[in-house]
């Protein structure tokens, strides 16, 4: 094949054959197509779109440019979950252990935060010891015989396709794109080799998606990536309007999700979790089990504590803060009628809770901590928000991202198109 004639069929709105994208995929792998050459591809598909069977082939293909994962021959079931990313979305953290304390492994390979969203491995990162990086090895022993949760980085052999394109969508606008977000978070998944996948597709101003049908689109598009590769996958759609939790940031969502585990947490973090847990424990063949009694009589703390040390975590050392602190306050008296989600993650992002490029690090004590949520009656001048940084310079800057969210009036205001929980 040659790459001007497949960018060409697909700039004019044709359909790309099996054959062509296997060659395209291969090849860009290899290197035998060009950046520039993956680039207008990729932009031609933002505009045209793909079919089911190019989508799904797509995915394929991108499974098949690395290693594949086989969970098969655990002694255990094998579950995961994926949020498509959010605000304060620590939910990984407390659901992992919670699942596997019912004798289902999970295998996830999670990511780092990029942008307004939270990455899972930095969050972790910010326990002394605690290592992403586990060997296929590792893996294996940690699930079967260990305590049948993992959470770490993907090894470079898998789907490394995805690695490329994602990172050359990422500097030429065609992130936001349905074909292209399924096959790039399914075929990781895919090639993972779970037995299982429970899809959390986030709705809202700090989600991916903005709207509902889009999301709704994006979820059935993965599950049905999912069944043509013999994944059995279920999706969620649920709120981001508003952060998650009462935390966000690395250490500070970390000291939130152990609350959960001891039994405690704020109450929409305990209901996603518990929701997204049925969800994983079903798919793995256990209907009938009471998955809030594991939260209240330390079970999943037990194995939380395990995860943590079989990566070289200390699970009791004091999580680290941030050197200074500063709240924002309740310019008057009344009911918080607006916490938008992005904001807040943009702000917590400049106080040096994400990065701006991969290369950079994060500080694992900065963030915010929420102590008003939308519908909650406020006194003139209490805390809403405390913000966290090691550098008092970035206050400002966090300040000006919040642009004015917190907005206080004398009557709630009816909640908007809420998303609930549900398929
Ligand atoms: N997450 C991914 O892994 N890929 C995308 O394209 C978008 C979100």
């Amino acid at each position: 094949f040659d790459a001007v004639d497949v960018i060409r069929l697909k700039r004019d709105g044709g359909e790309l054959s099996d054959a062509q994208i296997d060659w395209a995929i291969d090849a860009y792998t290899r290197g035998a197509v060009a950046d520039e050459q993956m680039s207008a591809l990729a932009m031609a598909i933002f505009l045209n779109g793909m079919s089911r069977r190019e989508i799904s082939r797509w995915t394929a293909a991108m499974i098949a440019s690395g290693e594949r994962m086989d969970f098969s021959g655990l002694a255990r079931p094998t579950a995961d979950k994926h949020s498509t990313g959010g605000v304060g979305d620590k939910i990984t953290l407390p659901l992992a252990p919670l699942v596997a304390s019912f004798g289902v492994a999970v295998p996830q390979l999670s990511g780092r935060g990029l942008g307004h969203t939270g990455g899972t491995l930095d969050k972790l990162e910010s326990i002394a010891g605690w290592r992403a990086d586990v060997s296929n090895e590792q893996m294996w022993e940690f699930l079967g015989k260990g305590s049948g949760a993992v959470v770490c980085a993907a090894g470079a052999g898998l789907a490394p396709a995805d690695k490329k394109l994602y990172a050359l969508r990422d500097i030429t606008a065609t992130v936001d794109c349905v074909p292209l977000i399924a096959s790039s978070i399914m075929s990781k998944k895919i090639a993972e080799g779970t037995g299982a996948l429970v899809l959390d597709v986030k709705v809202g101003s700090g989600a991916f998606m903005k709207d509902i049908d889009r999301a709704r689109e994006l979820a059935s598009t993965m599950v049905g990536l999912g069944a043509d590769a013999g994944t059995q996958t279920v999706a969620l759609l649920t709120d981001m309007d508003v952060p998650l939790g009462l935390t966000v940031g690395n250490a500070l969502e970390v000291r939130e999700s152990v609350e959960v585990l001891a039994g405690g947490g704020p109450g929409d973090v305990v209901e996603l979790t518990v929701a997204l847990a049925r969800e994983m424990l079903a798919a793995a063949g256990k209907n009938d089990v009471d998955v809030e009694a594991a939260l209240g009589d330390g079970r999943a703390m037990d194995v939380w504590r395990a995860m943590i040390r079989q990566q070289g975590g200390d699970p009791d050392a004091p999580l680290p803060t941030a050197r200074e602190t500063h709240d924002v306050t309740a310019p008057r008296a009344g009911i918080l009628t607006e916490m938008d989600a992005l904001k807040v993650g943009v702000a917590s992002w400049r106080l040096g809770a994400g990065r701006a490029r991969k290369e950079d690090s994060v500080q694992a004590g900065a963030g915010i901590e929420i102590f008003a949520k939308p519908g909650d009656r406020v006194a003139k001048g209490q805390p809403i928000l405390r913000l966290h940084t090691d550098e008092p310079d970035r206050f400002e800057r966090a300040i000006d991202a919040l642009g004015g969210t917190l907005t206080v009036d004398d009557v709630a205001h009816a909640p908007g198109p809420g998303v609930s929980t549900g398929r």
